[in-house]
């Protein structure tokens, strides 16, 4: 496998193993995307990503993690979507956003004025929050309200319905993200979960959210169309969620239409000892991969193409989604085929720059 492989996932083919990793803007009034995320996406799909997936989207209102995150909960908000959606089209890149709850790490500030802080105070903060069980994620962190079961559905039917904004819009793409201590992550792992219903205690219960919201968008979102699914693949803490668990939701999910597990992981707990360094997170879409027979994505600190190259030639993982290297270069891609001597597609108007 190498990095500008095409890869054909149902009646989607993207042109290189390369995406661009959903990255939280925090500049959006009322959920909708304007010029700056025109340019910011725009640019990576120019630059030569095979995808580029939005930001965390929120489903609901209380879902954003900031008052500045974008949504996809109604039609305003689909409407504005749907130029950036077309303008990643006309580059050749696949787009899909990242649909999302932010559970109990809703309502929080931007980076800029102090991430992690709750909003509560700030303008365009929310209550409650909302989570599995009353347990926060910090002891600064608000109280979230338990969901009751109609919480759930409705959560579910959001995610329903904004894949089904998104199929309007003419996205080729979606991820779930149950990643980072949001809202479905919350639900999976033991250490948050303490819930004493259908939705707690065993895995079957605890993975059963994760599972009612993969079936509902597979619903509403074409069989031709992939779907990913972002998992936390360990909580990198002792009794929490670990890498055999996502092997066996990777088979749960697998025959419910997800078509490829983006391997992150923790984000449930604040303090876990995570083994931060380049590629950490590359062993876990290796072992989901192997374990699950499926298409991964591996992510966390890819940075140079040789690495991004030697992932996909080891079989480690099917795609490589890079985040921070993405905003230091939006060009990267290009950089990548040039530097690998690998055929890329480049924009007309910067062939001159190919070799
Ligand atoms: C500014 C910023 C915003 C992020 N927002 C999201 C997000 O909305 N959804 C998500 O799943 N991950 C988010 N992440 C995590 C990235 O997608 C990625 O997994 C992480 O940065 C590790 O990859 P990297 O080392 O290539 O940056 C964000 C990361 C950064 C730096």
């Amino acid at each position: 496998m190498n990095l500008f492989d095409p890869l054909q996932i149902r009646d989607v083919t993207f042109r290189n193993r390369i995406a661009v990793s959903p990255m939280c803007q925090y500049s959006s009034i009322d959920g909708a995307v304007d010029d700056w995320h025109l340019v910011h996406l725009g640019a990576r799909a120019a630059g030569g990503a095979g995808a580029v997936l939005t930001e965390a989207m929120a489903v609901v209102p209380e879902g954003r993690i900031s008052p500045f995150d974008l949504g996809l909960w109604n039609d305003t908000q689909a409407e504005a979507l749907a130029r950036v959606v077309r303008f990643v089209h006309a580059q050749g890149a696949v787009f899909g956003p990242q649909l999302a709850h932010a559970g109990f790490k809703a309502s929080t500030q931007t980076p800029w004025q102090g991430h992690g802080k709750t909003a509560e105070a700030a303008e365009g903060g929310w209550t409650p929050v909302y989570g599995p069980s009353a347990k926060p994620f910090s002891p600064s962190s608000l109280e979230p309200v338990a969901m009751t079961a109609e919480d759930i559905a409705r959560v579910v039917r959001a995610f329903a319905e904004a894949a089904g904004r998104a199929l309007e819009t003419g996205c080729n793409l979606l991820e779930i993200h149950a990643a980072h201590g949001y809202l479905l992550h919350e639900f999976l792992t033991p250490l948050v979960n303490l819930r004493t219903d259908e939705y707690g205690g065993t895995f079957e219960n605890r993975t059963r959210l994760v599972r009612e919201v993969v079936v509902a968008v597979r619903e509403v979102w074409p069989e031709r169309l992939p779907l990913w699914l972002r998992i936390s693949g360990t909580d990198w803490s002792r009794g929490g969620w670990t890498v055999e668990d996502s092997v066996a939701l990777a088979m749960m999910v697998k025959p419910l239409g997800v078509d490829l597990i983006d391997c992150s992981s923790g984000g449930a707990v604040p303090r876990a000892e995570i083994p931060v360094g380049p590629g950490y997170q590359v062993g876990l879409s290796e072992q989901v991969r192997r374990g699950a027979g499926m298409l991964t994505g591996a992510v966390g600190l890819i940075t140079s193409p040789q690495q991004a190259q030697a992932i996909l030639a080891r079989e480690q993982a099917d795609v490589v989604l890079l985040g921070r290297e993405m905003l230091r270069d939006p060009h990267w891609p290009l950089r990548a085929a040039h530097e690998l001597k690998q055929e890329a597609a480049w924009p007309v108007q910067y062939e001159r720059a190919k070799w």
